[in-house]
């Protein structure tokens, strides 16, 4: 089956989808975009990435180029068309296609792109199993990470040191010495008492999806918890790391930079966090 992606109104074949070459995502990252992760057929936790996805765009003052309900429609035929069962659905909205200029344009369209794709489900698992390794880094990123935007250069830098290093992903640090979020994925540990800590959302990180989703779980199961910066020096310190995204659920952590976490296999809290947050996606799919 040949990939299908959505452009501005039409389906049409992956390989001969463009945008124009003065598409404001293009030339500025004047954009916004969404991941969202498909599980036997179904889309995860939806509304809340729709939610995030409008709260962006209200931020960059791009208008929605279509309504919720039919965007939802089309994002279901782009999965269709792809017969896409467990893989992950891209949304891009940039503000246009317009001479460049650094100003709004007064009469540019928004452009929107949907793409859809497989991700093997067995590769992850082996992953979530073994637990992977995180390398720290500055985080060099602007003063509004709370918005979704397609502006990730900082992010792509971060990850690929950390790919060259042998890492699965970089957290990234302030100038306080406080973790900020992974370059795409929100940090997580459990202190040596037992405390599951994340940082408090606010314009230093984004709102991670996954994240709010966990933090439900644990409420609804009587788990406490603590929505607090930590520092590199807890960070190193912890009994057990996780992270959280879309693509990566909940993903133990078993080395950061030179130090092994715990017995350098995953944590007893992080398994369970995972378990809690697959017993969810099933709910979603159900
Ligand atoms: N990344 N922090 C950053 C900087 C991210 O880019 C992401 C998501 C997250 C986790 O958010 P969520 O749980 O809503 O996926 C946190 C996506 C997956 C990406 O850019 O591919």
């Amino acid at each position: 089956m040949s990939r299908i992606a959505y452009v501005n109104g039409r389906y049409v074949r992956h390989l001969d989808a463009a945008v124009h070459i003065e598409d404001r995502g293009y030339q500025f990252a004047d954009g916004v975009y969404e991941v969202v992760t498909i599980s036997g057929g179904r889309l995860i936790d939806e509304a809340g990435h729709l939610d995030r996805l409008w709260r962006s765009l209200g931020e960059l003052r791009i208008v929605a180029p279509m309504a919720r309900e039919p965007l939802k429609m089309v994002m279901r035929e782009v999965i269709r068309r792809n017969g896409i069962v467990n893989g992950i659905i891209y949304l891009q909205i940039t503000r246009g296609v317009a001479p460049r200029d650094h100003p709004f344009p007064k009469n540019a369209t928004p452009s929107l792109v949907i793409t859809a794709r497989r991700l093997p489900l067995a590769k992850a698992a082996k992953t979530a199993a073994e637990g992977v390794a995180v390398i720290t880094l500055p985080d060099i990123r602007w003063a509004r990470r709370d918005i979704k935007s397609v502006s990730l250069l900082p992010n792509v830098l971060a990850k690929q040191e950390a790919r060259e290093r042998g890492a699965y992903e970089a957290f990234l640090v302030d100038e306080e010495g406080m973790v900020t979020e992974g370059s795409s994925t929100n940090a997580w540990i459990v202190t040596k008492d037992g405390k599951i800590v994340t940082r408090p959302t606010g314009n230093s990180i984004l709102a991670g999806i996954t994240r709010a989703a966990l933090l439900l779980e644990l409420k609804e199961n009587g788990i406490a918890f603590e929505q607090r910066s930590f520092s590199v020096a807890e960070l190193l310190d912890a009994r057990e790391v996780f992270l959280t995204s879309s693509t990566s659920y909940v993903l133990p952590v078993v080395k950061v930079d030179d130090k092994v976490i715990g017995n350098g296999h995953p944590g007893l809290v992080s398994q369970k966090l995972r378990a809690l947050y697959e017993k969810f996606m099933a709910r979603e799919t159900a």
